[in-house]
């Protein structure tokens, strides 16, 4: 409301004035916007028909302490029974796709490939025929944070056998949709499943296995997503002509004065190249500054080998190159220090990195949101873009998560335009800088189950209403916002409209 005690003529002048230099924000014909969600946090019906348990079924159910207010995905958006009004708010939005996730136990009730659902197959399909109906782009993930609790059972991501549990299950998926889907994330987020599920209580399965489990999964991970990415190339993209490759969370650790440089670099590839550099470097295997702080940290504790799992040489090749984007999601940044003398240093990697010695922290400037984790610093978004060049070449970056907490049902977000608008101006910029980035995607289309924050907290573009049945779902003014981005294909018009 920047422009209320002006006079008419001056504010037209300044709303022109906007214009032109808003003018510049314009994002190139053939780039797209999309928005996404995730089964368990959306679908609800967690226990309909053949579906099997996941590991968030267990969790929630088993450890309702872990999770804000004690909640769980069993109804969450109703999904499964209000997929019409998810393609519809999609549609109102004008979105060029949509990204989701397909939920293994619902498809696999067994886990593995001996038996697959009706009822789930069936589910995915209209979802997928209703979009394509509509104009919008289905991007399907295979694997979004809920393992069938059967696997788990038998070890999970720490056991080497999920690399072919998961190439058959999306061998099946490839299968039965690869006619129509197009663009496919094999995993969402290895460091939240490896070192947020195997370190600490925070996420399921919750297994406490840090500086263990955690390198024991990301090993199995990158694996998994290769050998499916090989099982596409060799067997399905000769006839599918599709795009594959994974989603990783990357967050920006920003020195918090000079002398802390060689530490931001370090925690950047701890936190980022750990699962980036063996799929899209041109050497391949870990990042060899992980290599030799995990080896340097197992001596210290008298262990004999490194805890990191040593990948040969056959899986250093099988890995490097099984990619046609890259996938990434960002949403925050931290300050990265050297910790104090007897300071108590946090888990990783949101608070503090206890193999550097390091805390992290937000700085001064930086904006907060509503759960104790987000520190939004714009910037730090086009700073990783460039580290994606910078240690990979010129890849075709799609962002495919994107998006701020608030803690209210509030229609009026205008702290969250301010968020994706300056995320979005960070895009351009990084494009300018000659970055190529393709797509972008808001988190999320609407409020859902937010893991261990339950429903405290919201990420929609629309409101969802969880105490009605129906579980309505209200555009907030981020929907018309980023409809508004999505028509005029740039940052411009809404601002000089809304008086922003
Ligand atoms: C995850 C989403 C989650 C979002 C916001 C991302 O890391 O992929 O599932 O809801 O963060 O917490």
């Amino acid at each position: 409301m920047l422009f209320i005690t002006m006079t008419a003529q001056t504010t037209v002048v300044l709303c022109l004035l906007v214009k032109a230099a808003w003018g510049e924000m314009k994002f190139p014909p053939g780039f797209r916007f999309g928005a996404a969600t995730a089964a368990y946090q959306i679908e609800g019906s967690w226990n309909v028909s053949d579906k099997a348990e996941s590991v968030w079924d267990r969790f929630t159910h088993e450890h309702k302490y872990y999770v804000d207010s004690g909640s769980n995905g069993d109804v969450a958006c109703d999904s499964y029974n209000r997929w019409k009004d998810d393609v519809r708010i999609a549609k109102e939005l004008n979105l060029h796709f949509y990204r989701f996730s397909i939920s293994w136990p619902r498809l696999l009730p067994t886990a593995f490939s001996n038996k697959i659902s009706d009822d789930g197959r069936n589910y995915y399909n209209q979802l997928i025929d209703a979009l394509l109906e509509e104009g919008i782009e289905p991007i399907v993930t295979l694997f979004h944070l809920d393992l069938p609790q059967r696997l788990q059972d038998l070890g999970g991501w720490a056991n080497p056998l999920i690399i072919d549990w998961f190439a058959n299950y999306a061998r099946v998926v490839f299968s039965l949709y690869g006619d129509r889907v197009k663009t496919w994330i094999t995993i969402n987020e290895p460091l939240l499943i490896c070192e947020m599920s195997y370190s600490d209580s925070n996420l399921a399965p919750g297994i406490e296995s840090i500086e263990l489990g955690n390198y024991l999964c990301a090993k199995n991970v990158l694996l998994a997503h290769a050998t499916a990415w090989r099982i596409y190339d060799e067997e399905f993209r000769p006839k599918y002509h599709g795009k594959v490759s994974l989603t990783n969370i990357l967050i920006w650790y920003e020195p918090t004065t000079g002398n802390d440089s060689n530490l931001g670099n370090l925690a950047n590839q701890l936190c980022n190249g750990i699962y980036t550099h063996p799929i899209f470097s041109k050497t391949g295997n870990w990042p060899q500054s992980v290599i030799k702080i995990v080896d340097e940290r197992s001596k210290l504790l008298g262990y004999p080998y490194s805890l990191l799992p040593e990948f040969t040489k056959k899986e250093i090749e099988f890995i490097k190159g099984t990619y046609d984007f890259f996938g990434m999601n960002y949403y925050i940044s931290k300050s990265i220090r050297k910790s104090l003398v007897n300071e108590h240093i946090p888990l990783w990697p949101l608070e503090g990195v206890p193999i550097l010695g390091a805390i992290l922290e937000s700085q001064p400037t930086w904006t907060s949101g509503a759960t104790k984790w987000f520190s939004a610093h714009p910037p730090g978004l086009r700073k990783v873009l460039n580290w994606i060049r910078h240690n990979y070449g010129d890849q075709e970056i799609y962002i495919m998560e994107n998006g701020y907490a608030t803690a209210d049902t509030e229609l009026e977000d205008f702290d969250r335009i301010s968020y994706l608008k300056d995320h979005l101006e960070q895009v351009l910029l990084a494009m300018k800088d000659g970055v190529n980035v393709t797509r972008y995607t808001i988190w999320s289309l609407m409020d859902n189950f937010e893991w261990s924050d339950g429903y405290t907290i919201k990420f929609g573009l629309y409101e969802v209403d969880f105490s009605s049945p129906e579980r309505t779902r209200t555009p907030r003014k981020s929907a018309e916002y980023y409809k508004n981005v999505i028509e005029t294909h740039s940052l411009s018009d809404f601002y000089v409209k809304n008086e922003l």
